[in-house]
């Protein structure tokens, strides 16, 4: 009989796709996926430590499968990810039936450390280096995973995929545990990308979206002094036959460079759509958080980005209450909102992360009660202007790739079908259609709108009726890439 997997993800879409590479290695050993903890062999937490919220998550599913794991010796229960890397041996002594320990850099062992708990009944850790443990060469080695056997069925759908293009981060902001989770920064190279993305569209993938933590300081040096960098990898995988759409996430505003804007603009399959975090409007926060840049600049690249990129959305996010952050420095995050008119924003209460910067400098001398109050002010400025932002739409119409049943719909079996899907600048779409559309990009026509959501029609061709398609949507492979932007549209029925 098969043996049974059960994975649960929590974090960024890194550890979503992390996931996916665990699930193809393990696949390919053997396993199959189960959708209950306890029905599994083999129990998987994938982890994030960015809040302690994610940890406390973590620590309590642990404590709530204790006694099944007493009762089932031969089962494996693994730790996986973030705060593997963090927390390293602190894992088993709070949750001693833990069988593997294993961080971000070292998931390509993941089968042997499941193989080597069951047969040796004792813990397996594996770990990548600290950064002060050894060589620079040798701790970015041991953070390396070059991203092998890509599971379709992990993913939502066929038809997107995230593509890892950097591992690690080297900016430090003194609040954030990433760099020392997921190790040192490192662009992938440009070959290996390629590779990926093509085997991706042959698979029938239509959607790539490049990860990094700092994506636009992508840069890989070839060995011959030539360089890329992430406009170069756009061009590079454009025109790729089958992929269709290109994002991106998440930007350093820093690291906004023209280049990068010029391909936004100029590549048609790239999104217009920038998430670029600023995390506070106030110089002062900015500092102690050592983001390297000032409001002024900030506000300079948004003008920059809305000059080169005409109709681009930009998103961000915001950390309230962090250390020392006053209410005069609140209000100017608010005030940043206010005029800079983000499509969305990701709004965060500081949770003091040990290890870091401002853990050791800065005392957590906001109170609960007043980050949760930020929270809830800096939201409402910012769910006005999203209001704003969806309503302008009204009345265009929008290419959406339709990925599935809206969640309405999945709650409500029985009532219309309703479809959703993202615009090419980001914008959650919801409109009725059949399910035999899903996997398509279709027109639609924008008729009402929330601040979270767009409600649309789908585009109908005049004489049968039927939804309009975009060409290259409907053929599985073409051997020949229509040129950019020239798509035609076709009749789906
Ligand atoms: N690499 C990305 C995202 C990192 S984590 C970037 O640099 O933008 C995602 C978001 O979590 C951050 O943008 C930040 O807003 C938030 N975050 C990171 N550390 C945090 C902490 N200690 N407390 C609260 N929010 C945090
Ligand atoms: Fe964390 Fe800053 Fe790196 Fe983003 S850029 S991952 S916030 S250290
Ligand atoms: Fe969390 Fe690690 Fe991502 S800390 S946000 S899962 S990089």
């Amino acid at each position: 009989m098969a043996k049974k997997l059960f994975i649960e993800t929590v974090g960024c879409q890194m550890n979503v796709l992390d996931s996916e590479i665990v699930v193809g290695t393990l696949k390919k050993q053997g396993y199959e996926l189960a959708t209950e903890a306890t029905d599994a062999d083999v129990i998987l937490f994938n982890t994030c430590s960015v809040r302690q919220h994610a940890e406390d998550k973590i620590y309590s599913a642990l404590g709530r499968i204790r006694i099944h794991m007493d009762e089932n010796p031969h089962k494996i229960l693994g730790v996986l990810g973030c705060m593997a890397q963090k927390d390293q041996e602190l894992i088993l002594r709070r949750a001693p039936h833990v069988d593997v320990v294993c961080g971000t850099g070292q998931l390509g062992r993941i089968a042997e450390l499941i193989e080597d708990a069951k047969s040796s009944g004792k813990p397996q850790l594996a770990l990548s280096l600290g950064r002060s443990d050894a060589s620079k060469d040798e701790v970015e080695r041991s953070f390396e995973s070059y991203d092998p056997s890509r599971e379709t069925a992990m993913r939502p759908n066929s038809f997107q995929a995230f593509v890892r293009i950097m591992f690690g981060c080297d900016k430090f902001c003194t609040y954030c545990i990433v760099p020392s989770t997921r190790g040192p920064e490192q662009s992938r190279s440009p070959d290996h990308i390629l590779a990926e993305v093509r085997l991706l569209a042959d698979q029938g993938c239509k959607e790539i979206t490049f990860l990094g933590q700092t994506v636009n300081s992508y840069y890989y040096k070839h060995g011959d002094g030539r360089t890329t960098t992430l406009a170069g990898l756009f061009n590079l995988i454009h025109d790729t036959p089958g992929i269709e759409r290109i994002k991106f996430v998440t930007n350093y505003p820093k690291d906004m460079d023209d280049e990068l804007l010029d391909a936004v603009r100029e590549l048609p399959k790239v999104c217009k759509y920038l998430h670029v975090p600023v995390q506070s409007g106030c110089n002062e926060v900015l500092k102690r958080m050592k983001r390297l840049y000032t409001v002024e600049y900030y506000i300079e690249m948004l003008q920059r980005c809305r000059e080169k990129v005409p109709g681009v959305a930009v998103s961000s996010d915001f950390i309230v209450g962090f250390c020392g952050e006053t209410e005069e420095s609140f209000r100017r995050s608010c005030d940043l909102v206010e005029k800079s008119m983000f499509k969305n924003s990701y709004i965060f209460k500081y949770s003091t992360r040990p290890g870091t910067k401002a853990d050791d400098l800065y005392p957590d001398d906001i109170s609960d009660a007043t980050k949760k109050r930020r929270n809830n002010d800096l939201l409402a400025y910012q769910d006005a202007n999203s209001l704003i932002d969806h309503r302008a739409k009204i009345g265009s119409v929008v290419d959406i790739l339709v990925e599935g049943p809206s969640k309405l719909a999945i709650k409500h079996p029985d009532g219309p079908r309703q479809l959703t899907g993202h615009t090419m600048t980001d914008h959650i779409t919801v409109f009725d259609g059949n399910d035999r559309l899903i996997g398509n990009t279709v027109k639609v026509l924008i008729e009402d709108a929330t601040a979270f959501t767009l409600f649309g029609r789908i585009v109908t061709d005049e004489v049968s009726g039927a939804a309009l398609v975009s060409r290259e949507a409907t053929i599985a492979k073409p051997s020949v890439t229509p040129a950019a932007g020239r798509k035609s549209l076709e009749v789906i029925s």
